[in-house]
């Protein structure tokens, strides 16, 4: 199956050094990355297939995608063209997240689903505003949408329902779903002010572009809009979550959770009360006895109840694109395998 790679930042390029460290799996589900499109820094093509670890050389030289030479790699000068007239079999999706309108990825999932591929994204902004017109369509035109990336990174959340809890219905969701956050208030904990804490989350290149889109909570209100429809059917968006952010929390308020036994988290919360679902994202002191209340640093999680088997609980130490990658991958292989 081919690859159509959209977007080469900080996601698109752990995708190809993983599609490069896993070249066996990758070889053996005959899947090859065939294009690679940017928005600045060139988009290039190779219907035989791209060496991702000479176009990872040549980026690291260059800064350039279109700096690959190699047999049979053309140099494109249009994304869409790619996008629209190109052959590929999935797209993976890795542009910007854009909360309020969701583009240009919603534009470019549409396109490709328009021509009957398959898409994976992990894109959190376009998946939370447009997830039933983007489902809908994929599902009218007979394509895969798959979306594991977009929520707890690395970790399988949607696979594991899907395919781990067939017949079950989630009843409560709770979720460390932001990183950037609950690694400020872990080092915050540790002593340092807001402003040291935010400063070392964006030295380690893991918030989104704008910190404030994590910090101020829309981050993990979209990925909690993302599971709300996925895993529990309801029709909610971003509008109608209560979402409260961390950028006003001291060291006093962490030093308050502490005293009462807990931990200061930013949790997000979707509760399910007859016919209404109600979706939350605030900062809250966990008990030393929540599951999550452990997850520290960059690590996130999530705590599902279940109608037939209680409470299940996932977690990652990570949520990174290294992890995020892993998801794009894992989607990916599912694909080729029907
Ligand atoms: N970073 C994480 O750990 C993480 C975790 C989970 C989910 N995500 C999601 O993953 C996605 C990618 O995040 P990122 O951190 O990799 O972003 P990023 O570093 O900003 O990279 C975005 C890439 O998209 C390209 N791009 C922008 N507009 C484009 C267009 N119209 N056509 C083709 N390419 C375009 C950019 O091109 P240029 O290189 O020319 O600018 C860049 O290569 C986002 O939706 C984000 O919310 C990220």
């Amino acid at each position: 199956m081919k690859v159509l790679l959209f977007g080469c930042g900080r996601v698109g390029r752990a995708f190809c050094e993983l599609l490069g460290r896993k070249r066996d799996v990758v070889e053996s589900a005959s899947i090859s990355l065939v294009g690679v499109a940017t928005r600045s820094r060139g988009c290039v093509f190779n219907s035989h297939g791209i060496d991702v670890d000479r176009l990872l050389q040549w980026e690291a030289l260059t800064g350039r995608i279109d700096a690959l030479e190699s047999e049979g790699t053309l140099v494109i000068s249009d994304a869409n063209e790619m996008l629209e007239d190109l052959d590929y079999d999935i797209l993976v999706e890795c542009t910007p997240s854009d909360f309020e309108i969701g583009e240009p990825a919603r534009s470019i999932i549409k396109k490709a689903i328009k021509r009957g591929k398959h898409v994976v994204t992990a894109n959190t902004g376009a998946m939370s505003l447009h997830f039933d017109e983007l489902t809908r369509e994929s599902l009218e035109i007979g394509v895969k949408l798959l979306y594991e990336a977009t929520v707890l990174s690395g970790t399988p959340l949607f696979s594991l329902v899907r395919q781990g809890l067939p017949g079950c219905c989630i009843r409560r969701f709770e979720g460390i779903l932001n990183g950037t956050c609950n690694f400020v208030l872990t080092v915050m904990g540790m002593g340092s002010t807001f402003d040291e804490a935010l400063l070392e989350a964006q030295r380690r290149g893991l918030s989104e572009q704008n910190p404030w889109v994590d910090i101020d909570g829309l981050e993990a209100a979209a990925k909690t809009v993302i599971v709300a429809r996925s895993l529990m059917s309801a029709n909610v968006d971003l509008k109608q979550a209560s979402i409260k952010g961390i950028r006003n929390i001291t060291a006093q308020n962490i030093e308050e959770a502490k005293r009462r036994g807990g931990k200061l988290k930013l949790l997000s919360r979707i509760e399910a009360n007859s016919n209404e679902i109600h979706i939350s994202v605030s900062p809250e002191i966990l008990s030393l006895n929540h599951p999550l209340a452990h997850l520290e640093g960059f690590s996130i999680g999530a705590l599902l109840l279940t109608d037939v088997i209680g409470e299940i609980c996932i977690s990652g130490s990570g949520s990174g694109p290294k992890e995020t990658s892993y998801s794009l991958l894992k989607d990916v292989l599912s694909l080729r395998e029907g």
